[in-house]
């Protein structure tokens, strides 16, 4: 047995120096989503277990055994949720959402999925999820990809991932090519490994992203999913590509893309990193038009992707020069040098967060020589050091020390405002 001191196998504890990048990420996406009118929406984490068995493909690896469900105290099957996108949809069912004015969403938040722990694969993880819907023309997807093509520019991280894209067609021309894939499969039957022979009966489609390399090898041989496109597919497809070279989004389509749910159809991509290891994708996603109705709702074309954010920050953290900028940091430290002082120090704070409410400022509430605090200060990536002594407090005066500039000044408590201003703004 664990120690109760220990957190559940694949769940993460985020401490303050790590959800600082993760604040300072999501500002950045909530401003890329922002100039591009995406609206928030948040659901619950916990859904009916009926509503993912009927949605995310009865063979998927999500289905038959990563899934967090319990009974609760009526004996309803509950599930905390593998994903957003199905959730996501039965809200906007559910609340009647208008599809025309209030198509495009965004949200983030835990997911569930009972994985084997390895870095990058955890068994709670975070998403960023956007969901567009009542849109069936490609200039949608070509939107979503442009979406985060730009917050990989924000996050100097364009050259560390790379986009692959695939269609997947119709049910129909699944149907159709994966009957010619099971033929092609059981002719090496004898060359696979225990998974993918068990998969030629249940999941033919996810042998295609294999990560054996001797399988990968015999399936450059295998048919093509984008030979089995019907005319419509072929020509969604070929406009999105179009789309995306006339805007210059980089793409390599990669006829072995499959995603690891059922809801998909036509368009898929995952943009991926070789930083990473295995678990390389940091977004994947896609169009799910008939996933509406298979929850009950009227038929909508739907198109979505998701980010894992744990991901994304280990990504960030290896390879991104925008880390400096969440760095912690102090705009104002104040420092007394007698008890006595505490008083005039603390209401000198209020003042100054007062007039300049988005200011970093700290007390330290320890009286130890000036050298010490500097040092302090100094450590806490400070920008100014205010020091109150008995010489300040009967002159009404303060010291100031710009530890960027190392300048320093004696400055009246009346001026302090304005010199302070001059600084920062
Ligand atoms: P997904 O590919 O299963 O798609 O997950 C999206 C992203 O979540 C992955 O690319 C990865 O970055 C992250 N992720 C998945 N599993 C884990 C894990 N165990 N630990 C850490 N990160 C993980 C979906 O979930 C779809 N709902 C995406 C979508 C939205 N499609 C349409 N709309």
């Amino acid at each position: 047995m664990k120690s109760i001191k220990q957190s559940i196998r694949g769940c993460s504890d985020y401490l303050p120096e790590y959800m600082r990048i993760w604040r300072f990420l999501e500002t950045k996406i909530i401003n890329v989503l922002n100039s591009y009118c995406y609206n928030e929406i948040q659901f619950p984490i916990i859904e009916n277990t009926e509503l993912f068995q009927r949605t995310i493909g009865v063979s998927t690896d999500i289905l038959l055994k990563e899934m967090y469900s319990f009974k609760d105290k009526k004996n309803n099957s509950i599930t905390l949720r593998p994903e957003g996108t199905i959730g996501c949809v039965r809200t906007i069912i559910e609340n009647k959402l208008n599809s025309i004015t209030e198509n495009r969403l965004w949200y983030v938040g835990p997911m569930f999925r009972y994985e084997r722990p390895q870095k990058g694969r955890y068994r709670q993880f975070n998403q960023l999820g956007i969901e567009v819907f009542g849109i069936s023309e490609p200039e949608i997807e070509l939107e979503l990809l442009m979406i985060f093509s730009r917050l990989l520019h924000d996050l100097k991280l364009s050259n560390s991932v790379y986009l692959e894209i695939n269609s997947i067609g119709s049910k129909r021309a699944r149907r159709l090519y994966i009957k010619d894939l099971v033929i092609f499969l059981k002719k090496y039957e004898k060359k696979l490994d225990i998974d993918s022979k068990k998969r030629i009966y249940t999941n033919p489609l996810r042998i295609l992203d294999t990560k054996n390399k001797a399988i990968q090898s015999l399936l450059k041989e295998a048919p093509v999913i984008l030979d089995y496109l019907d005319e419509k597919s072929k020509f969604h497809f070929e406009k999105l590509c179009l789309l995306m070279n006339k805007v210059n989004v980089k793409y390599k389509i990669n006829t072995r893309l499959v995603r690891g749910l059922d809801y998909y159809n036509d368009t898929v991509f995952e943009w991926k990193t070789n930083s990473l290891g295995s678990q390389n994708t940091v977004c994947g996603g896609g169009r799910y038009d008939t996933l509406f109705q298979q929850i009950g709702g009227k038929s909508t074309s739907a198109v979505g992707c998701a980010v894992g954010i744990e991901r994304l920050i280990l990504l960030i953290r290896k390879e991104s020069m925008i880390l400096k900028e969440a760095a912690s940091f102090i705009d104002i430290y104040l420092f007394f040098l007698k008890k006595e002082i505490y008083f005039i120090v603390l209401k000198l704070a209020e003042n100054i967060r007062t007039v300049f409410p988005t200011l970093k400022i700290k007390i330290d509430f320890l009286v130890s020589n000036i050298s010490n605090k500097l040092r302090k200060a100094n450590r806490c990536n400070t920008t100014v050091a205010l020091i109150l002594g008995e010489k300040e407090v009967l002159t009404k005066t303060v010291l100031v020390k710009n530890l960027k500039n190392n300048m320093q000044m004696i400055v009246s408590k009346k001026e302090l405002i304005k010199y302070l201003k001059k600084i920062f703004f």
